[in-house]
């Protein structure tokens, strides 16, 4: 059974390290959008009330640590520094006050944890600072474990990493019998993500919405969709792998011809299930991915010319989707339908948030986090969902792996 942060008793006093995932979009310390640290405060609040003495610990971005030129190493540090997150949950969370370690293991570390009174907090440096992070190196588990009496993972972002601060610390702490739990982000997600694996009667039609780049990155999530769900929508560029693999013209559209035996093999499949795979019957097509001047853009039905690439699914498809979408009980969405980053390439992806928000008091829609997630929210519709995931890869291995993540299974 899995502990919540509810059932941690005597908080007061207690050093509770929490796996937050402060992963936040930002560049030379301006944050583009502070939603992951926003997620993180009804568990962070709550600690402080309970006059726990927090410590946070999160990674930020990547550090390529095969680089070899160490001059390149200290570069990817600086650009990936925790300091303007820890200020950006100060100014969230004051009066309350927040101190910043700007180590990750050492004496600084162990007398700013120790220093802590009740109800205050203590962010770290970007956990990735430490080559062990990513290999759950358990002499780095072993010093982070040191630092805590309890352990509170609310990193669902981070959850499908196993990693030594997502599953090394909680397994010593667990270990040597101190309580592990998970927080209130943790709860709503994994709750949320659990209904679209687990799916329950008056939740059908599911429909399940793909889209994104590659099909390699999505085959074991097309693969347990099917198995769950009643319709799958496919869009944005892997359509087009689907398309060539069923006999159409694609153009210059980005393809994946190594997995077009599998794409094949996976319509057929569903088809001899009973299940619908639906794909795009018409694109918007450009001549020119980079948007200069006197570009040609055009919808075309079918085959897709030569010089021209698909960049968005066209009007009759978009009828089509939210016609479809507009029968399901239950919505499960990662990928946009179209390169949305461009002004004429969002229709598609903007077409399934109208038809999700047409939902609302009707059926239970999660938006899988990454890139979808950031296009609900530029689009204004993150409130016209049940769930917009913090996590994408997170959301995705979920779903995959039928609602176990390392992070999770590690507190069970
Ligand atoms: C994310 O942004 O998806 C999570 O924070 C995980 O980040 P990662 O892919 O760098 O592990």
């Amino acid at each position: 059974m899995l502990k919540t942060i509810e059932d941690l008793k005597g908080l007061k006093g207690k050093r509770v390290l929490v796996r937050v995932d402060f992963n936040v979009p930002q560049k030379a310390g301006v944050i583009r959008d502070d939603n992951r640290i926003r997620a993180a405060l009804p568990t962070i609040n709550y600690l402080v009330k309970e006059g726990a003495r927090v410590i946070l610990m999160s990674h930020l971005g990547k550090i390529k640590w095969k680089e070899p030129d160490l001059a390149k190493i200290e570069e990817m540090k600086k650009a990936n520094d925790m300091a303007p997150v820890a200020a950006r949950l100060g100014e969230l969370v004051a009066p309350v006050k927040v101190g910043f370690c700007p180590e990750t293991r050492g004496e600084k570390l162990v007398a700013a944890a120790s220093e802590l009174k009740d109800g205050e907090i203590l962010v770290v440096q970007n956990t990735r600072y430490e080559k062990g992070e990513e290999k759950n190196d358990p002499e780095l588990a072993k010093a982070w474990a040191a630092l805590a009496d309890v352990y509170v993972l609310d990193a669902f972002g981070s959850a499908h990493r196993a990693h030594a601060s997502t599953v090394g610390v909680p397994s010593i702490l667990k270990a040597e019998g101190k309580p592990v739990a998970e927080g209130y982000l943790m709860i709503k997600e994994v709750d949320n993500l659990t209904r679209c694996v687990e799916v329950a009667k008056e939740d059908r039609p599911y429909i399940a919405i793909l889209g994104g780049f590659k099909v390699s990155d999505k085959i074991k999530v097309i693969d347990s969709l099917l198995k769950k769900c009643d319709k799958l929508i496919i869009g944005g560029a892997m359509a087009y792998t689907f398309k060539k693999a069923l006999g159409e013209e694609i153009g210059n559209s980005p393809v994946q011809d190594d997995q077009l035996e599998y794409a094949k093999k996976c319509v057929e499949d569903a088809k001899a299930a009973g299940k619908e795979i639906l794909l795009p019957c018409d694109s918007v097509v450009t001549d020119s991915f980079e948007p200069v001047e006197g570009r040609v853009i055009k919808v075309v039905e079918g085959n897709i010319p030569e010089g021209y690439q698909g960049v968005d699914i066209g009007p009759k498809t978009i009828e089509a989707y939210q016609k479809a979408i507009a029968s399901a009980r239950m919505i499960f969405w990662n990928g946009p339908m179209g390169v949305f980053e461009q002004d004429e390439f969002q229709a598609g992806t903007k077409a399934v948030c109208v038809a999700i928000k047409e939902l609302e008091g009707k059926a239970f829609t999660v938006c899988g986090g990454g890139d979808s997630a950031s296009a609900v929210k530029q689009f204004g519709f993150k409130e016209s969902f049940s769930h917009v995931s913090t996590g994408g890869g997170a959301s995705l291995e979920m779903i995959e792996n039928d609602g176990h993540l390392p992070g999770v299974d590690v507190l069970r």
